[in-house]
């Protein structure tokens, strides 16, 4: 199990949902929390593993290991804040993104049971993020377009340095 990066079509897809809550879904969710902590990263969503369904996983500030199966956010603050992000698929790039500062999600747990949660600070943010990934969306699409250019194109250079 890789992450993917900047460039890669799946990134891009908006994912399906998972039609069941199965054992081997269960043992994805476990190989992904692996995958994240390995990589330093507090949230994975399965498009950066390449498969594009709507499942992700997250570790916030609260150390707690949560995931997420078909997620939908079904509210968000107007209150907004801005916090610096980075993605593992998108590496070495940091941006200020603004977002609303809390949500309320209902998803899946990896039993299968929907759940409902209401959630601030960072995993808010990371929640957001996240579910982002679902619908082929990347964090620098939320910046400034010129910032996201730049971030492209550092990437790119970085990539083809890599394969030359
Ligand atoms: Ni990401």
């Amino acid at each position: 199990m890789e992450v993917i990066t900047l460039g890669n079509e799946t990134l891009r897809i908006k994912a399906a949902p998972v039609p069941e809550v199965t054992d081997e879904i269960r043992s994805l969710i476990r190989e992904m929390f692996i995958v994240m902590e390995k990589a330093d990263g507090v949230g994975l969503a399965a498009p950066q593993i390449g498969l594009s369904i709507r499942l992700f996983v997250l570790k916030a500030d609260d150390g707690i290991e949560r995931a997420f199966i078909n997620p939908q956010i079904i509210q968000t603050s107007p209150e907004t804040c801005s916090y610096e992000e980075g993605c593992l698929s998108v590496p070495k790039v940091w941006e200020k993104v603004i977002r609303p500062e809390k949500i309320t999600v209902q998803a899946l747990n990896e039993r299968g049971r929907p759940f409902t949660l209401e959630a601030d600070g960072l995993l808010a943010r990371i929640i957001q993020h996240e579910y982002d990934h679902l619908d082929g969306i990347l964090f620098i699409d939320r910046i400034d377009p010129a910032k996201k250019a730049k971030a492209e194109e550092k990437f790119l250079k970085k990539a083809s340095k890599k394969d030359a």
